[in-house]
């Protein structure tokens, strides 16, 4: 070994001993020929002397050292003079006077900062990904990912779980994002598709009597890419036979208790509070919502339709949504404040944003079209008290209504400081439709997937009245991140027919798709189903990242480039000939 110690060890404990260390020079400070280095590893700071009287060759071989040179050093641990004992660190009641040192190797001037408290911007930390990892914050993420996949994996395997490695080359999924393909060389003009997840495999390994199986998986999306997006990310994706939504719900709440109470030390209480898709879009305007704060949504359609605002009236009487929200001490608001939350609500498509402001009363554009009757119900129903500001949403598309209250809850309470950075609130959004209308392709498409089971006593209005028929699916909402989904699928031939049909797709289309899954069905399919986590999701909300790019060791950016490696890059024509391809673009020069 080259050390023998690691530079988080050396405490008073080791005061008086020999000891050697490696790492990398964190900074070096001259004070007056007497030289200090913080020495780095992965586990912390020792802070090493050089002086002058204590070894004249070794203290002008360390003249040379630079930021980010490796080296080896040989000393005794000592206490460190009075006053000069740094509390914060692990190591700081001592250091290493240096008899011998080693330069292993030199480092170029670093074109971003070693340290958590001077961060580069995001282009620089990912062209330089190796030296932005090697700050402590980088480190802790990972490790903690680390710990996650550790926790998860030890419970699913004392459950009786087996992993189960599923192609990475493979045909189209449903999960209805763009592919990520990779034509075949052999198979002339044919293309896989990278998995959007396991679905159906996971699927046929039930049928194949595997009963519980799991796997940590790379899955790949073409979609537009956000903070808690990236085209390739990591699901902890599992699936279970003769199983129920009950049996999902605390197989899962297990998970995530273990993972808690290992990797932060907090005790989670299940089981977690379940609220309908219905009742989540009603209270929140979404199905993912943040519990950790009020701020509730409440609906004035009824009302609207019989005030002389015309904006309110017409959304209510075309059948649309008028909904308003308090926001409990909103004077703090300036007139900027309401004019960016009105270009917030804007964003999501709606027309504008109605305010009042309660004084005595309701005052403000809109309580001047309201009755008094009108008024006094508004302040009793969003309980506002003097100094609240409610706003409002008027649409008859119900989603810009639902879309622009959703993203004014969180930005108002982001704004109140509503929001504790210290909670977990989990919960299940469960009796989700099973399909939703398309208004563009004119059709019916599934909100899960197409295996999704509906519920036992809607199969009768599948044909009737599909919009109404509810699915066994669900999905955990962490903190107003969706962490978790699946569902019970279908198993019987004849009802995922039904479902087929139902979203217009042909029996052709279907064995064309799927018709391994459909003939697999044929040969006794067990009742099963399963769900799937996005590992990145939690790793960053316990870590308390807003991006899952910080707990991802090498990230796309956000126009899915690797900008270290430059992926995806230009290949050579005898590549495209192999592979009979032919670009149909001019290139750049
Ligand atoms: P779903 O599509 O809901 O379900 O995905 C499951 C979970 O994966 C995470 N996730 C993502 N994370 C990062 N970047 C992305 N682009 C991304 N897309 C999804 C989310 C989500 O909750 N086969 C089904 C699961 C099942 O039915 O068992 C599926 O993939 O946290
Ligand atoms: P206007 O009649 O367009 O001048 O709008 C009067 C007030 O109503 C302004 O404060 C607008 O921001 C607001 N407003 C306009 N359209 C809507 C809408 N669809 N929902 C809520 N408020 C709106």
């Amino acid at each position: 070994m080259m050390r023998t110690h690691t530079c988080a060890q050396a405490t008073t404990k080791l005061s008086g001993k020999k000891v050697t260390l490696a790492g990398w020079v964190h900074s070096r400070r001259d004070h007056g020929g007497v030289i200090f280095i913080d020495l780095r590893d992965r586990y912390g700071i020792t802070q090493i002397v050089f002086e002058p009287k204590h070894g004249k060759k070794v203290h002008s071989q360390s003249e040379s050292l630079r930021r980010e040179f490796v080296i080896q050093v040989t000393g005794v641990v000592r206490a460190r003079k009075k006053g000069m004992e740094n509390p914060k660190l692990q190591t700081g009641q001592v250091e290493l006077l240096v008899d011998e040192l080693n330069i292993l190797n030199t480092s170029e001037v670093v074109p971003i900062e070693i340290d958590d408290r001077k961060v580069a911007n995001e282009d620089m930390r990912l062209k330089y990904r190796y030296l932005d990892l090697r700050r402590p914050q980088m480190h802790y993420n990972l490790i903690t990912r680390h710990k996650i996949i550790q926790s998860a994996r030890e419970y699913f395997y004392k459950n009786g779980f087996i992993e189960v490695e599923t192609p990475m080359l493979a045909k189209s999924t449903p999960e209805g994002a763009r592919d990520y393909l990779v034509p075949s060389r052999v198979q002339q003009g044919k293309f896989f598709a990278l998995p959007q997840s396991p679905q159906l495999f996971k699927q046929l390994l039930m049928v194949a009597g595997m009963d519980r199986y799991v796997q940590i998986v790379k899955c790949f999306r073409d979609e537009d890419l956000r903070a808690d997006r990236q085209p390739e990310f990591t699901q902890i994706d599992l699936e279970m036979s003769f199983v129920d939504e009950n049996d999902i719900y605390s197989i899962m709440e297990g998970m995530i208790v273990k993972i808690w109470k290992e990797v932060l030390g907090i005790n989670i209480k299940t089981p977690f509070n379940r609220i309908s898709y219905q009742e989540s879009l009603n209270r929140f305007g979404t199905d993912r919502p943040d519990t950790r704060f009020g701020l509730e949504l409440i609906d004035i359609t009824q009302m609207s339709a019989k005030c002389d605002f015309s904006v309110f009236k017409n959304a209510a009487i075309e059948g649309g949504l008028v909904k308003c929200l308090n926001t409990v001490g909103g004077a703090g608001f300036s007139r900027k404040d309401i004019d960016e939350l009105t270009e917030l609500a804007r964003i999501y498509g709606a027309k504008g944003l109605a305010w009042a402001k309660m004084t005595d009363k309701l005052e403000g554009t809109v309580a001047k079209f309201l009755s008094e009757e009108q008024q006094n119900s508004i302040i009793k129903i969003t309980n506002a008290k003097k100094g609240d500001i409610i706003f409002f949403v008027a649409d008859k598309n119900e989603q810009v209504v639902n879309d622009a209250l959703a993203n004014l809850r969180l930005e108002i309470a982001k704004r109140q400081n509503l929001i504790d950075d210290n909670k977990f609130e989990f919960l299940w959004v469960v009796d989700f439709p099973l399909v939703g209308w398309e208004e563009e392709e004119q059709r019916f498409m599934a909100l899960h997937h197409p295996f999704t089971s509906p519920k036992d006593d809607h199969i009768n209005l599948m044909h009737s009245d599909p919009k109404k028929v509810l699915a066994k699916a669900y999905d955990m909402v962490l903190n107003g991140t969706e962490i978790g989904g699946g569902s019970i699928r279908i198993h019987k031939r004849e009802i995922q027919q039904k479902m087929f049909e139902l979203l217009g797709i042909t029996p052709d289309e279907a064995q064309a798709k799927f018709g391994f899954l459909l003939d697999a069905f044929k040969y006794g399919a067990p009742p099963h189903g399963g769900i799937a986590f996005g590992l990145d999701r939690l790793a960053a909300i316990i870590t308390k990242n807003d991006s899952i790019r910080e707990v991802i060791a090498f990230p796309k950016n956000k126009t899915a480039m690797s900008l270290m490696d430059g992926a995806p890059n230009v290949v050579d024509d005898k590549q495209l000939k192999e592979l009979h391809l032919k670009l149909d673009f001019v290139k750049k020069k």
